[in-house]
């Protein structure tokens, strides 16, 4: 091989290791430049040619043109890779912030729901449970509903059965629990007094469905039996729950009712949190919104649950969930709450 041979093939050999190692488009122009450029290095052996005896030149000549080839290939090649090596970068750029899984929250009646019960803990109260599914005698006949009292109505219950021949009446029949005051029921035919429970929990009535009513709702019902307690106990815990959930400035107030199982009845209002009593959209004009209805135990529940009458005394009372978080999110219809617009939702 002649010298100029093997200046051609050196100068290929480095070339081709040189380009392996170009990272940008200033590379490429160097190494263009260096080898196969106007001044390139390959350019100026080609002009060694001239001294290149005659029967020589067709071979070193077309060595020339595959180290050029060659060369050119590299540069080519190095370019895609560089180019492919940039798209995966912005394809996967790890400078970007990371996406935010879409985390949810408590539900706005899960969230009134257990700040109501922290509030009654605090205050003594336990937690009892009860099984939506219950007795009619748990659910009415225990807590002195008369037969012929207007919210035994298959109309406005979930009776399981009746189209197979099951009473509406007799006192095992199932229903869905139309409030929360059967676990007094439960509870009490359970142990004996003292007792300080709240119950929350799921309630079904056949209503239909309006910006106040829906199928099924939540209630925390509440009751304390004990020793000389009084309708001052029940304002006190009701004033002290009020004032926790809507603010230090809450008042209550109670409006005679009429519940089977208490004696007397009140309904509660807790003072409008939105006016501070002076009448707005919220309280419609009136400074009060209802929370709940409640009472002194009556005697005759006492006795289905074989406690003493004259031993013992309590109060009981059942708050509205859906109507706290209304209240306390100024929600106008109450559908909102169990449609499942994530757009909703996500405003609490
Ligand atoms: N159970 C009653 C209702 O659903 C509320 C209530 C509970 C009233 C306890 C008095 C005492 O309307």
């Amino acid at each position: 091989m002649t010298e100029l041979e093997q200046l051609i093939l050196k100068t290929q050999e480095q070339a081709l290791a040189e380009i392996q190692e170009i990272q940008d488009e200033q590379g490429f122009e160097s190494a263009k430049a260096k080898f196969i450029g106007r001044k390139g290095a390959l350019t100026a052996l080609m002009s060694q040619m001239g001294s290149v005896p005659n029967q020589d030149k067709p071979a070193v000549g077309k060595m020339m043109n595959a180290a050029k080839q060659a060369i050119q290939k590299a540069l080519d090649e190095q370019a895609l890779k560089i180019k492919e090596q940039k798209e995966v970068q912005d394809a996967l750029d790890l400078s970007l912030p990371g996406r935010k899984p879409k985390v949810g929250h408590k539900h706005p009646v899960s969230h009134v729901m257990d700040a109501a019960v922290a509030i009654f803990r605090r205050m003594g109260f336990i937690v009892a449970d009860g099984p939506d599914i219950d007795t009619v005698w748990n659910n009415f006949d225990a807590l002195n509903a008369p037969l012929d009292h207007p919210s035994r109505s298959p109309e406005d219950n979930f009776y399981f059965n009746l189209e197979r021949g099951d009473d509406y009446l007799d006192r095992n029949t199932l229903l869905l629990r139309s409030q929360t005051s059967d676990v007094q029921i439960r509870t009490m035919m359970a142990q004996k007094p003292p007792v300080r429970i709240i119950c929350p929990g799921r309630c079904y009535r056949r209503d239909t469905p309006d910006a106040t009513h829906g199928m099924s709702f939540h209630q925390i019902e509440g009751l304390y039996v004990d020793k000389d307690v009084s309708l001052a106990d029940l304002k006190g815990v009701l004033a002290t729950f009020a004032r926790e959930m809507f603010g230090d400035k809450t008042k209550i107030r109670f409006r005679p009712h009429h519940f089977p199982f208490t004696e007397p009845s009140v309904e509660a209002d807790a003072s409008c949190f939105i006016c501070g009593g002076e009448g707005c959209r919220i309280c419609k004009g009136s400074g009060w919104l209802e929370i709940g209805g409640a009472g002194i135990v009556n005697p005759a529940v006492f006795e289905n649950v074989g406690y003493d009458p004259e031993e013992v005394s309590g109060f009981a009372f059942g708050l509205g969930i859906e109507r706290l978080a209304m209240i306390r999110y100024s929600i106008n219809d109450l559908r909102l709450l169990y449609d499942n617009d994530i757009r909703f939702l996500h405003q609490f």
